[in-house]
């Protein structure tokens, strides 16, 4: 009898779940009670009233899908609205809307690169980047984490057209990279400098305005940013922010741009809300850094081990994928959704338990979750 074509699964999965890196699905409830400390909803937007209104203003005036490429009958007068305020809002000439901040990481990497180019690239970027530097071709450099030094010798050797990309906020570990001293290791080597602000847009900068912002490198010459709609804007979509030449290069040459459909415009008209919202409301931006702050607080002074948040993300390490699983799991049963990463989402295989600050918890909330973290915690 010829062979099982997916025989192969099972022993992956046996091997999965013998590794304790099972992954399942939760759906969660439309009213769940529990504290959520796992979402990327940092301002508490996904949920606003007006946020929502955006959503369903833009889906009865424009339809429910955007019907095509945005090259072809996917772009609406809020997409253009969007690029333009979120471009502003930044401190970038200009911007461009994705159906993903994934598509738009992929679209970057690709589109600024070519087989002669080096991509130097941090050790715990994001997945997305790290697709787009493979589907570059390009040949690509990995420099240990948050080390502009060693980006400066990756350049040097090389000595050609480069492109230097690095997460602005690091996922994992919610630490920001030094992006000043990157983009003037950049600029010195005539190299691009690729920044992913997704977890800096609406928490670091001023107003909230992203990490680039904060750093004093948004609008540089050498500078392009991307951005998710999907965490501090609390709707779906993402971005890729820089000079007008390069965001009209890739409307021509990005293939995650040009062979998908366009944002749906109820997530573009949220987004908008969003932004909009946020531009009004300029203190949510402070508020998430303090609770992020008094969470790191409470949980060192309860000895646990957190890593020092430079904005919303808090992680703290487990020592087994088990006991991240086991940890994660009581917290929930208490009551406190949090995050749990396990190798492979982990560039140095340490497993975590990360929280996610969010600027409408209230201090009830906050020593709610840090009891609960301290009570479930795994013994050493
Ligand atoms: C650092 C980083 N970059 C990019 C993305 C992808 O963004 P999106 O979820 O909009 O595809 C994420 C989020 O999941 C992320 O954490």
């Amino acid at each position: 009898m010829p062979r099982d074509p997916f025989d192969w699964i099972t022993g992956a999965a046996a091997a999965r779940e013998r590794a304790g890196l099972v992954r399942r699905l939760r759906p969660r409830p439309a009213d769940d009670t529990r504290l959520d400390l796992a979402s990327n909803d940092y301002l508490g937007l996904s949920r606003h009233p007006e946020v929502i209104e955006g959503a369903v203003t833009a889906a009865r005036r424009w339809g429910a899908g955007a019907t095509g490429s945005r090259l072809v009958t996917g772009t609406t007068g809020l997409h253009a609205e969007l690029e333009a305020e979120l471009a502003a809002f930044c401190g970038f000439e200009a911007a461009l809307v994705f159906s993903s901040g994934y598509a738009a990481n992929i679209a970057a990497v690709t589109a600024l690169t070519g087989h002669d180019t080096l991509v130097v690239s941090d050790a715990g970027n994001h997945a997305s980047l790290i697709d787009g530097c493979r589907l570059s071709r390009a040949q690509t450099a990995v420099t240990p984490h948050a080390d502009p030094e060693a980006v400066d010798k990756a350049l040097d050797a090389h000595g050609g057209r480069a492109l230097v990309v690095t997460d602005a906020v690091f996922s994992v570990d919610g630490d920001a990279a030094p992006l000043a001293a990157l983009a003037g290791v950049a600029a010195g080597h005539g190299a691009a400098l690729l920044v992913d602000d997704a977890h800096g847009l609406g928490v670091l900068g001023p107003g909230g305005s992203g990490t680039p912002a904060a750093q004093g490198v948004a609008g540089g010459r050498g500078v392009v940013a991307t951005v998710t709609l999907s965490k501090s804007l609390g709707s779906q979509g993402g971005a890729v922010l820089g000079p007008a030449a390069v965001i009209e290069h890739l409307v021509n040459t990005a293939r995650t741009f040009i062979f998908d459909t366009g944002l749906a415009p109820a997530a573009a008209g949220a987004a908008l809300a969003a932004l909009r919202l946020l531009r009004r409301e300029p203190q949510r931006a402070a508020r998430v850094r303090e609770v992020a702050r008094t969470l790191h607080e409470g949980l060192t002074a309860s000895g646990l081990r957190a890593i020092r948040p430079d904005a919303a993300v808090i992680s703290v390490p487990a020592p087994l994928p088990e006991q991240a699983l086991s940890w994660a799991a009581d917290c929930r049963s208490a009551g406190v959704s949090v995050g749990c990463f396990r190798p492979p989402s982990v560039p140095d295989g340490i497993s975590r338990v990360r929280l996610t600050a969010r600027a409408d918890l209230e201090r009830q909330d906050i020593d709610f979750a840090l009891r609960t973290l301290a009570a479930t915690a795994p013994r050493a």
